[in-house]
């Protein structure tokens, strides 16, 4: 089965009125992670690569995993997402690499640090649209910015999304989705105490969801970091403190009101780092790294394959064929 655009996947998502999970990669473990998800559950999946996944990975070996991917699991409609693309450079070169599906995050300069003027993230993510879409393409757009500096994306400040500027900008770039900021940050320390409406504005997605309807919304900073994943990491050595992530229950909101990509990268990291570091530690005469690495491997499943039955994305990864980026192209046109 061919790679499916983001913008088909979305929309079969609305009208079935689940969520997608997106979840992040940088090896031949976590896609595969995914993939074996994503079958035992029938769910249709987003892989996502940020700028420093392609870099770790390199592009040449990532978008030939990913083609193999499609070709082994050839009843699972996978998109390939380029996560955080800095620059319209970022999500060109990407979209010429064989990506179905961009982020041009312009909520931040190109120093991904940086918020950036709302005229800059308007004209940077219109051209990427333009070239985009030209190509059968989708494109993600963010406004607002999430909290959190520790895994490099972001500017450590939040700043929510403000539903008059989502308007102008959707209508203004023509984005496929829309990333908003309603109070999640990235990496395992989002949350001193369990998050309510005081600190998670889920009434923002409402709103904009109201205003919206048509566009498909993104929550970045997904990850949940559950206290069993955490536990497992210190049993075995690790040092993590005490944190808390965003409670399933406040997603599955968030999809009931329009959210239907879910962006989740350190659950996966959490899993996988709690299961090699439980390996090394009851057998440390082990020095094969596939007796970990298929550990991990079977904990970033079991975690992803959750959350897709979470989403409600299980069970629909035969609703729909994917269309060509041909079709796509004159869909768009
Ligand atoms: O949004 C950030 C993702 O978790 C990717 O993180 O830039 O460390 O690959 P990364
Ligand atoms: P987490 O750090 O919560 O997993 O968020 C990942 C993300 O938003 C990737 O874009
Ligand atoms: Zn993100």
């Amino acid at each position: 089965m061919a790679m499916v655009a983001l913008r088909q996947l979305l929309d079969e998502a609305a009208a079935g009125a689940y969520g997608v999970g997106a979840f992040n990669v940088n090896n031949l473990e976590q896609i595969q992670a995914i993939m074996e998800a994503a079958t035992e559950t029938e769910s249709p999946a987003i892989v996502q690569a940020s700028r420093g996944a392609r870099a770790y990975t390199n592009d040449v070996f990532l978008i030939a995993m990913m083609r193999a991917a499609a070709e082994l699991y050839p009843g699972i409609p996978v998109a390939l997402h380029q996560d955080h693309g800095n620059s319209p450079e970022t999500c060109m070169s990407a979209i010429d690499l064989g990506f179905t599906s961009v982020m041009m995050d312009g909520s931040l300069l190109a120093d991904g640090k940086t918020p950036g003027e709302f005229e800059y993230n308007v004209r940077v993510t219109r051209e990427v649209v333009e070239y985009a879409h030209a190509r059968g393409v989708s494109v993600e757009g963010e406004l607002g910015t999430l909290g959190g500096l520790e895994d490099g994306v972001g500017s450590g400040e939040i700043h929510l999304t403000d539903p008059d500027q989502a308007v102008e900008f959707v209508e203004r770039t023509g984005v496929d989705a829309l990333a908003v900021a309603i109070g999640t940050s990235h990496g395992a320390y989002k949350f001193t105490r369990p998050p309510d409406s005081e600190v998670l504005a889920m009434d923002l997605i409402e709103e904009i969801h109201e205003r919206l309807p048509e566009v498909h919304l993104v929550m970045h900073g997904s990850s949940s970091v559950p206290a069993h994943l955490i536990d497992e990491i210190n049993r075995y050595g690790g040092e993590i403190k005490q944190t808390w992530g965003v409670p399933v229950e406040e997603i599955q909101q968030g999809i009931r009101h329009g959210v239907r990509k879910v962006n989740v990268d350190t659950d996966s990291r959490l899993a996988m780092t709690g299961a090699v570091r439980r390996v090394l530690s009851d057998s440390p005469e082990e020095f094969d790294p596939r007796s970990y690495l298929t550990e991990a491997r079977k904990a970033m499943q079991e975690t992803v394959a959750e959350r897709m039955r979470q989403f409600g994305q299980a069970g629909h990864a035969g609703d729909y064929e994917p269309k060509p980026l041909d079709e796509m192209r004159a869909v768009y046109a």
